[in-house]
């Protein structure tokens, strides 16, 4: 048996696990297993990559020992790194972390085609492999750049939206003479490429990463992080190709699709253009307050408590809040509470409530509530007239009626749970903060709705600490 078969072989199955893994995190109660099916499958991606070493060269097996040194020094850091950051991460510092990650992806490809331009590898073996090289150079410089901006806003290192007048004009101008480098580095072909020529080349695919993504406000950056996701993915492809990997470009190939799809997802859920995420200015200023008629009335926590006692229907609306509260477990034990008394609870989610995608889902699954009272929008949104009392923690744009009816509205047009159409609406909140889009929310101001002051966890216990004081 031949290196080169071991390697291909080790491929094969490592891309049938890649598949199979994400087949299975497609539902929440396989997802689990999904994800260590893939990470075993890149193990074995990683591992058979260090086969090469058996099969370099000449000119690569002069220095193997030290390579081979120095890609176990950086696999030993990266791993542990890694390892470290992902065991002490937040569920609310998720979308940093994945930003992080996700331009180190784009990073490598872009430091694969660096290392092969330098050399002169790529324009050696023609055209094509010159152009691929260049391409995913570009995409990886960029979505390492962009995402290092998208992990900084994220993680509230980068307070400000920077913007300038002519930024569109710039950004196309700085496009146009990495587009000039990459045609210049194509016709001197094998001649050898000046230096000069290749670092400019990276330099300027950086600062158009960093530029495109200063503007956006932070509260878009999942979905930016999503489609330089798919960019890191379309950037390891293309580098696949020029290395002749077909790891790496059918696991480049498999994230640049889950990624755009995922990032077009995102933004239908919001009812927006990926475009308009992207050059728009949304949620980033206050909608200078509202017209809206009524007042907002609060009740004691114990009060919406012992009403949802006595319901026979009560439907939970979670959000962005709970998750910052952490309060996912206290809710839980509410639940158990209202369910022991026969209350029929269930519980709506939106499809981008949170901050990330299924970051409900995941919320939830961690405290052990299970699957089958969670249901999506669609499957649940007729029942909110069927409901008692609709318990709204911790979210705000996902049940803004002005959605449905205020064409003026930024989010006009965005589906929406209709939790004004229950009997009742509880509404856990801090206080007047406003949502991520930064409108206000009509339903806090209707009849039928009755604000529960406090943070989430707060006023858990408390709901808690009233049912159980009824004996
Ligand atoms: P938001 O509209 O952001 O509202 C969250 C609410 O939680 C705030 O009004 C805040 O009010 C309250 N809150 C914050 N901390 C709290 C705490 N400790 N205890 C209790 N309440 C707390 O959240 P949502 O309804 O989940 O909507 C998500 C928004 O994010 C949507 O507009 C969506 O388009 C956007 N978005 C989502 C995604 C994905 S993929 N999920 C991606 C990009 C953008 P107080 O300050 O008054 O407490």
């Amino acid at each position: 048996m031949t290196v080169n078969f071991i390697i291909a072989a080790a491929f094969f199955i490592a891309t049938l696990l890649f598949i199979y893994g994400l087949k299975r995190m497609a539902s929440p109660v396989t997802a689990p297993s999904g994800i260590r099916v893939a990470g075993w499958g890149m193990v074995l991606a990683v591992a058979a990559s260090f086969l090469y070493a058996f099969d370099v060269r000449e000119a690569a097996a002069d220095n193997l020992g030290m390579n081979l040194f120095l890609a176990l020094v950086a696999l030993g850091i990266g791993v542990g790194w890694a390892w470290r950051s992902g065991k002490k991460v937040a569920m609310t510092g998720m979308p940093q972390m994945v930003a992080l990650y996700n331009g180190m992806g784009g990073g490598a490809a872009a430091a694969i085609a660096a290392v092969e331009l330098y050399s002169g590898n790529a324009q050696h073996y023609g055209f094509a492999v010159t152009v691929l090289a260049l391409l995913g150079g570009l995409i990886g410089a960029v979505a390492l750049s962009g995402s290092i901006v998208a992990w900084a806003k994220l993680d509230g290192r980068l307070n400000k939206t920077i913007r300038f007048g002519a930024q569109q004009l710039v950004n196309g101008g700085l496009l146009a003479f990495a587009v000039l480098l990459s045609i210049y580095v194509l016709a001197v072909g094998d001649g050898g490429t000046p230096d000069m020529a290749i670092t400019l080349f990276f330099l300027v695919s950086l600062v158009l990463g960093i530029l495109l993504t200063t503007p956006i406000g932070g509260a878009d950056m999942p979905v930016v992080i999503s489609l330089y996701n798919a960019f890191t993915g379309l950037a390891v492809a293309f580098e696949g190709f020029v290395l002749q990997n077909p790891a790496m470009i059918i696991a480049g190939t498999v994230v640049g699709s889950a990624g755009t799809l995922l990032t077009f997802l995102m933004a239908k859920a919001m009812n927006r253009s990926v475009s308009n995420v992207i050059f728009s200015n949304f949620g980033a200023e206050d909608d200078g307050g509202s017209d809206i008629e009524g007042s907002m009335k609060s009740v004691e926590a114990s009060d919406a408590a012992i009403n949802m006692y006595y319901g026979s229907r009560v439907i939970i609306v979670p959000g962005y809040g709970l998750a910052v509260a952490q309060a996912q477990h206290k809710l839980y034990e509410f639940v158990k509470l209202l369910q022991k008394q026969g209350v029929d609870v269930s519980f709506a989610i939106h499809p981008v409530a949170g901050r990330m995608p299924g970051h409900m889902n995941v919320l939830l699954a961690e405290a052990g509530i299970p699957y089958d009272i969670i249901h999506d929008l669609e499957d649940i949104n007729e029942e909110f007239p069927l409901a008692d009392a609709a318990l709204v923690i911790g979210a705000n744009d996902v049940v803004n009626p002005a959605a449905r009816s205020n064409t003026s509205s930024p989010i006009y047009g965005m589906p929406i749970l209709n939790v004004d159409q229950a009997q009742q609406a509880f509404v856990v909140k801090r206080g007047q903060g406003k949502g991520y889009s930064g409108v206000e929310n009509e339903l806090f101001f209707a009849d039928n709705t009755s604000m529960v002051y406090g943070d989430a966890q707060k006023v858990m216990v408390e709901m808690i600490e009233a049912i159980k004081s009824l004996g």
